[in-house]
C-alpha cells in the first residue's frame, strides 16, 4: 500500500479533485497528503532527497507521481484511490486525471463522490474548463464543493484578486445549482491554508483570510446518505453453477435484500422468490442491503441473465425504448442525430441510436440552443432510442441505474445521466382489460374504423380551421367523428403545461393517450396541434399504432405570420411570448406524412375534400378478411 489505509470501522468520504491541468491539482494533493501526515513513512524524505541529487527543486506534485508509478505497478491493492486522514475521518481521494477519467468513475459508480475540490489558478482564473468542471459536477449532484484558489502566492497574495475570482466562480456555480461552496484561497506550493494556519489571522501570508482551511472545511461536509432506504436495485453480473445449484452474482446498489423476497427481473415481468443467500466465508446470511455483493438463489428456475435489474415487485425501475437523457460527449467526432451507440447502464448493454438532440447546453453562457450535433465536451439533452427494452431509473431517484456509459468501438465516448420523463414506458402491475365490444363490431356498427387524423403544422397554418371544417364535412356523412385542438386542450387536459420542449412533449403525450381512447372508441379523431418536435410526433404514433396519420399543414411562416389570426406572431416579435414556434422555437417538419395539405395554394373546401378522400381509404371498414359481412363506408 502507498499510503495509509482507513480505519475499518469508519466510511471514508470520497473526494474528487477536479481543476484546469495546470491549475495545481496535483501539487494540492501531494501537499495534502503530507501535511495530514498521510504519506507512507519516509516517503517525502526519499523523494526529497531524489530532487537533490537530480538538483532540481523538489515539487509536491511529485508525490503524486510517485504514488502514481506504483500503482500503475500494481503495488497497491486498490488501483484508483487515495487516502487520507484528518482528525475528524478518512478520506478517499479519487484522482481525475482528465474529466474523460473523472466522468467515467463517476457514471460507471466506481468512485461515486460526495464532495469536490475544484481548484483554480488565482493568476489564470475561472478556465472553460473550470466551468466544464464544475458544471459536471452539478450534473453529477455533487453539491458539497470547496473551490481553491491556488497559487496566491504568484499574485502577491492579493485579496483584491481572491475576491475577484471568488465573485466569479460563486455566481457561476450559484447558476448551476451548486449550493454549497466554500472558496477558499490557498498557495498548495508553501501549504497556505492546505491543512492549517487558515483564518483569522492565523495565515500570516493572507492575515486578511477568516475563513477555514481546506481540510477544516471537508471535515464540515457530511456523507450521502447511504441508498439503503431507496428502492432494491440489484443488477445481476453473472449467473453460474456449483453442486447442482444456479447462483445469481451482483452488487446490490440500493435498497436490500433477504431470504423469501419477491424480486422481479426487469426487463421483463418474471418474478421468483430468494431462496438463499450463499456465502464462502462467513456462513449463512438471511439478508443483504446496498453496498453489498450477493450470490443468491430462487425458488423458480425463470430465466435470468447477466444486465437483468432486479427490484421489488412494487418499485421496479421504469421500461422503455427510448431514454431522455443529458449527455456529456468526450469523442473527438461530434455526436449527431442517428449515430448508433453501445449503452451500458449498470449491468446491461444495448445498442441505441440517437433520436434526436433537443438542446445542447453551453457550459460557458448556459444557454442551450438546438443543433444536430454535440461537439467534443458538449453537454446536450438527447433522446436515446433502443430496440431492446431498457429497465432504468431517473438519475434524480436512483443514481446507479439513472446513468449511463456510451461507447463506440469500444471506446468511452460519453457519459449520461437519465432525465424524468413522461414516457412511453411499461409499468408493472398493471395487466389490461379486455374490452367486450370488440374494435371490429364497432366498426361494423359505424360504417367505418377509428383512427387519428395528426394534423400537425404552424400556428396560423390553419390545422383548426380545417380541422373543424372537415369534422362538419365527416358528421354529416355520418361519421363519428371529434376534433381535439390545442387551444382548447390547453385549457383543461393540460392546463398545466406550458411551452417547454419538456412540456410540448408531455402535451403530446397526453393528446396521443386522449386519441387512442377515442380512436378505440371508434371515432375518426382529428387533433390540430403544432406538435412541433418530430421525436413526440413519432412517439404519439407508436402510442397510436396502426390507426395513426401524420397529416402536414403546410403554410411558410410568411404566410402564417400574415395571417396571424390570434396576433401571437406580433406579439412573439415583440418579444412578449417566449419560445414561440417559428420564431424563437423550432419547428421540424414531417419527413414522411401520410398527407400533406399546402394552405397557402388551396382554399379551405379543396383541403377537406382531399383529406375525405383520404379518410375513406384509410378509415374503411371493411378490411382483407376482417368483416366478410361488414356494409362499405357511407
Ligand atoms: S404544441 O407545440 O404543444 O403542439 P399546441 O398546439 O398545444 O402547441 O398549442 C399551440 C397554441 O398555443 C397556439 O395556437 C397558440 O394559440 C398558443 N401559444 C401560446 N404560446 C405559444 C408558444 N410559445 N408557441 C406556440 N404556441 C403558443
Amino acid at each position: 500500500m502507498t499510503n495509509t489505509v482507513p480505519r475499518a470501522a469508519e466510511t471514508p468520504l470520497p473526494v474528487v479533485f477536479v481543476g484546469h491541468v495546470d491549475h495545481g491539482k496535483s501539487t494540492l494533493i501531494g501537499r495534502l497528503l503530507h501535511d495530514t501526515d498521510s504519506l507512507p513513512d519516509g516517503k517525502f524524505e526519499e523523494l526529497e532527497a531524489q530532487s537533490e541529487r537530480r538538483g532540481g527543486e523538489f515539487e509536491w506534485s511529485f508525490v503524486l507521481d510517485a504514488l502514481q508509478i506504483e500503482r500503475d505497478q500494481g503495488i497497491t491493492v486498490d488501483t484508483t484511490r487515495i487516502w487520507f486522514k484528518t482528525a475528524k475521518r478518512d478520506y478517499v481521494i479519487i484522482d481525475a486525471p482528465g474529466h474523460k477519467a473523472f466522468l467515467k468513475n463517476m457514471v460507471t459508480g466506481a468512485a461515486s463522490a460526495d464532495a469536490a475540490v475544484l481548484v483554480i489558478d488565482a493568476a489564470l482564473g475561472v478556465s472553460e474548463q473550470t466551468r466544464r468542471h464544475a458544471y459536471l459536477l452539478s450534473l453529477l449532484g455533487v453539491s458539497q464543493v470547496v473551490v481553491a484558489v491556488n497559487k496566491m502566492d504568484l499574485v502577491g497574495y492579493s485579496e483584491e484578486r481572491f475576491q475577484e475570482v471568488s465573485a466569479e466562480i460563486r455566481a457561476y456555480l450559484q447558476s448551476i445549482g451548486i449550493q454549497d461552496q466554500t472558496i477558499i484561497p490557498i498557495s498548495a506550493r508553501h501549504g497556505e491554508n492546505v491543512a492549517g494556519n487558515a483564518g483569522d489571522g492565523g495565515n500570516t501570508a493572507m492575515p486578511w483570510w477568516v475563513g477555514k482551511s481546506v481540510v477544516a472545511t471537508l471535515n464540515d461536509f457530511s456523507h450521502r446518505p447511504a441508498p439503503v432506504d431507496q428502492p432494491l436495485r440489484l443488477p445481476i453480473q453473472d449467473i453460474y453453477h456449483s453442486g447442482g445449484k444456479r447462483i445469481l452474482v451482483g452488487r446490490i446498489e440500493s435498497g436490500r435484500l433477504k431470504i423469501g423476497d419477491r424480486l422481479l427481473f426487469s426487463p421483463g415481468t418474471q418474478t421468483a422468490r430468494v431462496r438463499s443467500l450463499e456465502s464462502w466465508k462467513s456462513g449463512p446470511r438471511v439478508a443483504a442491503a446496498a453496498g453489498q455483493s450477493v450470490a443468491f438463489t430462487l425458488d423458480e428456475d425463470i430465466f435470468a441473465e447477466r444486465g437483468h435489474i432486479v427490484s421489488s415487485p412494487g418499485s421496479a425501475p421504469t421500461e422503455a425504448n427510448s431514454l431522455k437523457v443529458r449527455v456529456f460527449w468526450l469523442d473527438e467526432t461530434p455526436l449527431a442525430v442517428g449515430d448508433r451507440l453501445t449503452l451500458r447502464l449498470a449491468s446491461s448493454i444495448h445498442t441505441v441510436t440517437v433520436g434526436t438532440i433537443d438542446q445542447v447546453i453551453d457550459v460557458h453562457s448556459l444557454q442551450s440552443s438546438k443543433s444536430d450535433f454535440v461537439e467534443c465536451n458538449g453537454v446536450a439533452e438527447l433522446v436515446l432510442r433502443s430496440r431492446s427494452k431498457i429497465a432504468y431509473d431517473s438519475y434524480g431517484a436512483v443514481r446507479s441505474t439513472g446513468r449511463a456509459v456510451l461507447e463506440r468501438d469500444n471506446r468511452l465516448v460519453g457519459g449520461c445521466i437519465v432525465q424524468e420523463r413522461a414516457e412511453v414506458a411499461v409499468r408493472h402491475n398493471l395487466t389490461s382489460v379486455a374490452q367486450t365490444v370488440s374494435v371490429d363490431e364497432r366498426a361494423l356498427a359505424n360504417g367505418h374504423r377509428g383512427g387519428v387524423l395528426w394534423m400537425t403544422g404552424l400556428s396560423g397554418s390553419g390545422k383548426s380551421t380545417v380541422a373543424m371544417a372537415l369534422q362538419r364535412r365527416l358528421f354529416e356523412r355520418g361519421r363519428q367523428v371529434y376534433v381535439l385542438d390545442g387551444d382548447n386542450v390547453r385549457q383543461g387536459l393540460n392546463r398545466d403545461l406550458g411551452f417547454s420542449p419538456d412540456a410540448r412533449a408531455e402535451n403530446i403525450r397526453r393528446i396521443a393517450e386522449v386519441a387512442k381512447l377515442f380512436a378505440d372508441a371508434g371515432f375518426v379523431v382529428i387533433t390540430a396541434f403544432i406538435s412541433p418536435y418530430r421525436e413526440d410526433r413519432n412517439s404519439a404514433r407508436a402510442i397510436i399504432g396502426e390507426g395513426f396519420q401524420e397529416i402536414y399543414v403546410k403554410a411558410d411562416l410568411g404566410t402564417c405570420e400574415q395571417r396571424d389570426p390570434k396576433g401571437l406572431y406580433k406579439r412573439a416579435r415583440a418579444g412578449e411570448i417566449p419560445e414561440f414556434t417559428g420564431i424563437s422555437a423550432p419547428y421540424e417538419e414531417p419527413l414522411s406524412p401520410e398527407a400533406v395539405i399546402d394552405t397557402a395554394n388551396r382554399s379551405v373546401d379543396g383541403a377537406v375534400g382531399l383529406l375525405i378522400n383520404h379518410i375513406d381509404r384509410a378509415f374503411e371498414a371493411k378490411r382483407e378478411g376482417a368483416l366478410a359481412t361488414a356494409g362499405a363506408a357511407g
